[in-house]
Formats: C-alpha cells, structure tokens, sequence
C-alpha cells in the first residue's frame, strides 16, 4: 500500500533527520567498535524502520516498493552498516514468508520481524554455492512430522542476532536441481543450530556476516515455508529480485552523500591558487559521478513503480543493482581522487566509504550474474 503523499513525505523527513543527526555523527565509532549502538537500535524500531515493507495488518508500515526505495535512498546516506541493522528484516529475511508463507506463519513471525523485536536471516550461500544457488547442498529430509537439516550456510548477514532463518535445503537429494529445493521458516533456537563467529571483513564493520551450520537439526514439518516443497529455489529467486532493487537504493544514496562530501570538499580545498573545484578536471569528476546517481535513481523509482503496478521486474531489478551497484563504486573510486591524500586517510571518512561500497557489487547477486540475468531475459525475449 502507498502511502499518500504528506505521510510519506512527512516519514522520509523524519528518516532523513534521524540520519542526520543521530547516525552520520557516530559513523566513525561503529566502524572502530564494529557495533551498532542499541539506543541506535530501539530509535529504528520507534521509528518502524524493521517493518518497513511488512504489511499493516502484521504490524509494519506496508510501505509501497517505491515509497520504501525513497526511504532506502535516505537510509544510504550515511555508512551502509546502519541499514544492515534492519536491512533482513525489511528485504531477504522476511519476504519469503510475506510473499509465500502460509497464515500461521505470518501471524507467528511478522509481527515480531517488523517491530525489531525477532531478526530474520536468509540462508542461501553455502560454501560451495555462491552464485550456482542451485547447487547447494544443505539437504532437509522428511521424518514423519519433521525435518532433518544437515549443512552449513555462509556469510548470512545479521545470523548471530537472528530468531528466525528462512532457509533452502534440498528436500529431494535425488533432484540435484533447482527443483529439489525447498524453504523453510526455522526457529534459530532450536537444538543441532549453531552460528560461528562474525567474519573479519573488508568494509561496513558494525554490520555482521556468519555461519550457520545445521546438525540433525530437527524442524518441525509446519516450518516448510508455504505449502509445498521443491519451490523454494523460485520463492529465493523472487526474494532477490525485490531486493535487488532495496539494494540499489542504498548504493544511491550513498553515491549521493559522496557527491556532497565532493563537492563541499571542491569548494574548501585550494591548491595553485584556486579552490579545486575551479578545474575542469574535478568538475568533469563531479558532473559524471551527479549523472551516474541520477540515473540510477531514475531508473529504480521506474522499476519500483512497475513493481508496484503488479509488473515483473526480475530483469529490471538487475538492471538497478547492476547499474547502481558498479556506479556507486565508480564514485566512492573518485571521492578518494577528489580528496587526494585525505581521501586514504581514515580521519575523513571517504576510504571508509570505499571499502563499505565493495560489497554491493558481491551480494544479492554479483554484477556478472546481474549481467546474466539481464541477457537471459533478452534472449528469451522478455526484455
Ligand atoms: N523468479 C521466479 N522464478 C525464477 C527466477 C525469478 N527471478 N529466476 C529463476 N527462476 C526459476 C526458473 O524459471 C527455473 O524454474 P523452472 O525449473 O520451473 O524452469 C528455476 O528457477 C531455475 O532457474 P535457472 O535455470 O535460471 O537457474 P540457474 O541455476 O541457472 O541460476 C541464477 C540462475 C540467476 C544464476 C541464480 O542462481 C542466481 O541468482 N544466483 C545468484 C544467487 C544470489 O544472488 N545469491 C545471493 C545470496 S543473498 C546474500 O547475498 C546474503 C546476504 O545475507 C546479503
């Protein structure tokens, strides 16, 4: 549901001065500490920021996909570990069961999920299968009213604060395919579940990526996510493509606080004499990473607004994280070169942002199977 326009614009000026004045002024110290404060944490849920695209009648804001983009480009304005916070709730962890889940389901976890009070994580990625998702090989064998999980998924973004997993597991081991997959809603307390040890990683620390490794782990059969198995690769993939474009939002909004601190930068520096905004080469510098950020938000409000009108958008989604995801890279790669020295020294901020952006073009889908997925609709004729 959309929201009309004064509410919406109302709620994206609140998230803008949340952003503003509560998380910029402590981007340095989540980095250092590799947290985010829980004072920070519980302003997000006042806000509602964990239910964001949770429908209003499990208690999240329902947003429309192209009012909860406009708050992703907001959200992108500061260090990207903020919106990981509420970014599985809000995205991969929590629309499987809104777009699939049977009612008990919903009733059972969305209303935890969009208050912040419960974290769902997605568990695809497997050590073995990265981009070939439909080779993984967690496997799910039925047993009587239960399941047996057995297996390990990698990098799973918020896993060690997470209540719930949705979670693909091959039901049919015979079936080595897509086909053979199935997902499911897991309680992450049960017993034969454990979680490793947060990664060290490049970029975006305070936001956290582990393991999550299944032994006998016994599900109960209610867990399956709908109502039959073998379609739990199609629910991912549908999953993705909606966070696709939630993704490319943020690699916006970020591009575009870069731009800021560019041309703030521009203006302040001088050297021979000048501010160095007064040469042309900085200037091209700005004006390509200006238009790179409004075409990508162009584009995603376009697709946003498809979505919404009820059209597929599996290719355009690429499109988005594609373009924006690559763009917001090209432009973390100029702020550096626009603040020279300063732009490698950690007291400003902008190497920060260099390595945060890095990811955007690895997860939900790598820029080469973004690319794929763009000429495979092409070529079936569907672009
Ligand atoms: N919507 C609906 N159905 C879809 C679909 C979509 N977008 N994409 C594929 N399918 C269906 C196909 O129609 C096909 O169905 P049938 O068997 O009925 O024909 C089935 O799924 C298999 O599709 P493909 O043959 O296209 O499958 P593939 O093995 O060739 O893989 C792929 C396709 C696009 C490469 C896919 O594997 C992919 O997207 N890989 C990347 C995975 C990814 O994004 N991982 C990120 C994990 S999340 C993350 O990053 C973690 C985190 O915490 C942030």
């Amino acid at each position: 549901m959309a929201l009309d326009r004064e509410t919406r614009d109302q709620f994206l000026d609140t998230v803008r001065r949340f952003v503003r004045d509560k998380l910029v002024p402590i981007e340095a110290e989540v980095s250092e500490t590799d947290a985010v404060p829980e004072r920070i944490v519980g302003e997000m849920r006042q806000l509602g920021l964990f239910g964001l695209s949770i429908p209003v009648e499990y208690g999240g804001l329902g947003l429309s996909k192209e009012d909860e983009v406009l708050v992703c480009f907001e959200l992108g304005q500061t260090s990207p570990a903020f919106r990981s916070v509420i970014g599985t709730n809000v995205g991969i962890g929590s629309q499987g069961i809104v777009m699939f889940g049977r009612e008990e389901q919903k009733r059972e976890w969305l209303p935890k999920l969009a208050s912040g009070e419960a974290i769902a994580s997605f568990c695809l990625t497997e050590p073995g299968a990265g981009s070939d998702a439909a080779s993984l090989k967690t496997t799910a064998i039925r047993q009587g009213d239960s399941y047996i999980v057995n297996g390990t998924k990698r990098y799973i973004t918020n896993a060690n604060k997470a209540s719930v997993f949705t979670l693909m597991a091959r039901t049919n081991p015979e079936n080595k395919g897509a086909g053979g997959i199935s997902a499911f809603v897991v309680p992450a307390k049960l017993p034969g579940i454990s979680v490793g040890k947060p990664e060290k990683k490049m970029g975006q620390q305070g936001a956290h990526i582990c393991d999550v490794i299944f032994e006998d782990a016994r599900i109960p059969a209610s867990c399956l996510l709908g109502t039959e198995e073998g379609q739990g690769f199609r629910h991912s993939m549908q999953v993705l493509d909606r966070g696709r474009l939630h993704i490319a939002a943020v690699c916006t909004g970020v591009a575009e606080r870069l731009i800021r601190e560019c041309v703030r930068y521009a203006q302040e520096r001088t050297q021979f004499g000048s501010r160095i905004g007064d040469f042309q080469l900085i200037q091209a510098m700005l004006a390509d990473s200006r238009t790179e950020a409004f075409a990508a938000r162009a584009m995603i409000l376009e697709a946003a607004r498809a979505r919404d009108g009820g059209q597929p958008i599996s290719m355009e989604a690429a499109c988005c994280k594609y373009f924006a995801s690559e763009m917001v890279g090209r432009v973390a790669d100029r702020a550096v070169q626009i603040f020279g020295g300063a732009g490698y020294v950690a007291d400003y901020g902008i190497e920060r942002f260099y390595r945060d952006v890095r990811i955007f073009r690895l997860y939900e889908g790598t820029s080469q199977i973004q690319q794929i997925v763009i000429a495979r609709a092409l070529l079936k004729g569907e672009g």
